[in-house]
């Protein structure tokens, strides 16, 4: 959705120069060559893997090395922030592709063995590109395990139960879903492209969560492969992993291969609608109503809110706020709701569309509804570099507060910026904060997410440039947010909270920086999971998890 606006906006304004593909070549060329020589340490790696997989050298197809052909392509090919492929930072000395659960197993025990770490990519939609580049001073070599090959959908729709490879993406979920069963739904993101993997083991939030909660709150068994190479379901793994892994971020302690997810109900249609208003139509005294009506609606009433600053400064330019919504029932029965606890809204039955839940999705993307299998289509939908953020709003922000607020987008000469706001309660206000690792809960009315986004192409100096308006946008709005700590949400990663640069050895006391913010009071548990599971923190990234320390 955000993308669609920024782009759209966008080409309105300005006109882009095409020669973007060249200069992408050019640069992953420079990268691809500048890359480690194997050295003994990666030969070792490379011969445990194929021997443990039953592969050879000479025609390797789980294991990919930047002498293969295809592994740029294979490197690039889900990569949806292409910020990340010329910043210097480190790219993959092997790309492994598993295509049974044997692979991934196999990718663990040898990398532990011969000191290869492992970043897992499911649909490569990290907000910091931690799934598939490294920024460690250290410089060890590193492999990307790559899921898209483990992406299986096996529903039982008589059991409202299904079993989803972790490559899958929440479009491929969705459309097999609804093709098991009409009535049948998952709660997870809009966006189609993004992989299970990073968005349910972080949470998960999307059009569902008011009436169902997170996709994590769905989540009833998984597959996963620990630090020791060994395979394990919610059965054979100790209770507190299964709890780590649904909200906690599953990159910390090992490769998921599958979950098993639990289907809710919703009706065969539903109703979405979709209104737009600027400043001199009210815009403000609506934004600010909504922030505690919103999360108070009854639970089959879903609106979220879209505001960007658009048309050309100084004159035409003002602020927009879009009011997306989603009730689970029949048109009138959307008025009526609106009509009794939403009216200054007003919502007309020609705002409204009946569609099933399935083609929701891709309206509330802002794409064209009539065909589902679109949402079968993996490949990246932009050629974009963006930076996001995020906070909860506990208390509602004044009118002059957000006067205040509108005047800091409005004179931004970096623009576009959008700021999608998510209503909270319902289902999210009644499971306890502690239920599972995902932390945000009661108290909360809102989420905001902050993004900008800006064509590759760019110098670098202009991805500086909108990085430091966004940072300034985000000191703007402390005041009006959630505070000590100030909280985040582990999907929009946001490397500018802390990092640690030293593979395998930050300290608990240093990961406190981000980890109280993503995961409030369970980010102590969260650490000491680890210090079980993985004691050496070979499962380390930038912004991880370590082991507990007192
Ligand atoms: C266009 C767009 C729209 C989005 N919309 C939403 C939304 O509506 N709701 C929402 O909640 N979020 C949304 N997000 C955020 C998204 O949920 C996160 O970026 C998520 O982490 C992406 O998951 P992925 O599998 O695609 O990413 P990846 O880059 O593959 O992985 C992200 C992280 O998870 C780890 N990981 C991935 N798979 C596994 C696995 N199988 N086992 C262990 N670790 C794994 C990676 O190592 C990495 O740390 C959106 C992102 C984008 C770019
Ligand atoms: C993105 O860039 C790649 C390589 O430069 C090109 O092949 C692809 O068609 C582009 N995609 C879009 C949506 O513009
Ligand atoms: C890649 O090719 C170079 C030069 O041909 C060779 O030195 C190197 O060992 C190869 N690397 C791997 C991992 O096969
Ligand atoms: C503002 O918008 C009006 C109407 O579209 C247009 O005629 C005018 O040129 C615009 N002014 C500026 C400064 O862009
Ligand atoms: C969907 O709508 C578009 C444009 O309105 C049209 O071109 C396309 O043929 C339609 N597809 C289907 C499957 O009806
Ligand atoms: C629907 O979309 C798919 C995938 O993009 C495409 O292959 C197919 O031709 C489309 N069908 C129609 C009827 O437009």
């Amino acid at each position: 959705m955000w993308v669609h606006y920024i782009l759209r906006l966008r080409s309105a304004t300005r006109s882009f120069a095409m020669a973007s593909a060249v200069m992408l070549s050019c640069f992953l060329f420079f990268l691809l060559c500048t890359s480690h020589a194997a050295n003994h340490q990666q030969t070792n790696f490379l011969n445990c893997f194929l021997e443990a997989t039953g592969g050879s050298s000479s025609s390797p197809s789980k294991i990919y090395t930047p002498n293969t052909t295809s592994f740029s392509t294979l490197f690039r090919s889900s990569i949806q922030n292409l910020r990340f492929l010329s910043s210097g930072a480190e790219t993959p000395s092997f790309i492994i592709l598993p295509s049974v659960d044997n692979d991934a197993q196999a990718a663990v025990v040898c990398g532990r063995r011969h000191g290869i770490r492992l970043r897992v990519r499911s649909g490569g939609h990290d907000y910091e590109g931690l799934s598939y580049v490294s920024f460690s001073s250290t410089d060890g070599p590193f492999a990307v395990v790559d899921l898209s090959g483990l992406r299986s959908i096996k529903v039982d729709p008589a059991a409202r139960v299904a079993w989803v490879g972790a490559g899958a993406t929440v479009g491929e979920v969705y459309y097999h879903v609804a093709a098991a069963s009409p009535t049948a739904a998952f709660p997870a993101g809009i966006c189609s492209t993004v992989g299970i993997g990073g968005q349910f083991s972080g949470g998960g939030i999307g059009s569902l969560q008011r009436k169902y909660g997170v996709s994590a709150d769905n989540i009833v068994d998984a597959k996963l492969v620990n630090a020791e190479g060994e395979l394990l379901t919610r059965e054979t793994m100790e209770e507190d992993l299964f709890w780590a892994i649904r909200g906690g971020g599953a990159a910390n302690f090992g490769v998921v291969v599958a979950y098993k997810l639990l289907l809710v109900p919703v009706p065969p249609k539903v109703t979405v609608f979709s209104v737009t208003r600027t400043l001199g139509q009210g815009a403000t005294r609506l934004l600010h109503s909504w922030q505690s009506i919103a999360p108070r609606l009854a639970d089959d009433l879903w609106i979220r809110a879209l505001v960007r600053a658009v048309g050309e400064a100084p004159v035409n330019r003002t602020i927009q706020a879009t009011f997306q919504g989603l009730f689970l029932g029949t048109r009138r029965a959307t008025l009526a709701a609106i009509k009794k606890s939403f009216p200054e809204l007003r919502v007309r039955a020609e705002d409204c569309n009946k569609l099933s839940w399935v083609e929701t999705n891709l309206y509330l993307d802002g794409r064209a509804f009539n065909n589902t299998s679109v949402l079968l289509d993996r490949r990246q939908v932009y050629n974009i570099s963006f930076k996001a953020k995020s906070d909860f709003v506990r208390k509602p922000i004044s009118d002059k507060a957000w006067e205040g607020i509108w005047k800091v987008m409005m004179e931004a000469e970096e623009e576009p910026l959008v700021m999608i706001l998510e209503p909270w309660g319902g289902r999210l206000w009644e499971i306890e904060d502690d239920a599972i690792a995902f932390p945000h809960r009661k108290g909360n009315l809102y989420n905001i997410q902050y993004i900008m986004a800006w064509l590759e192409t760019e110098a670098a100096a202009s991805t500086e440039r909108h990085l430091t308006w966004m940072r300034r946008l985000y000191d703007y709005m402390a005041p009006h947010v959630s505070t000590n700590p100030r909280a985040a949400y582990l999907n929009y990663k946001d490397i500018d909270l802390g990092s640690s640069r030293e593979e395998g050895r930050t300290s608990y006391k240093e990961a406190s920086a981000w980890g109280r913010r993503y995961f409030l009071r369970n980010f102590e548990k969260l650490a000491k999971v680890k210090a079980r599971v993985d004691p050496e923190n070979y499962f380390w990234n930038e912004q991880g998890i370590p082991p507990f320390a007192a």
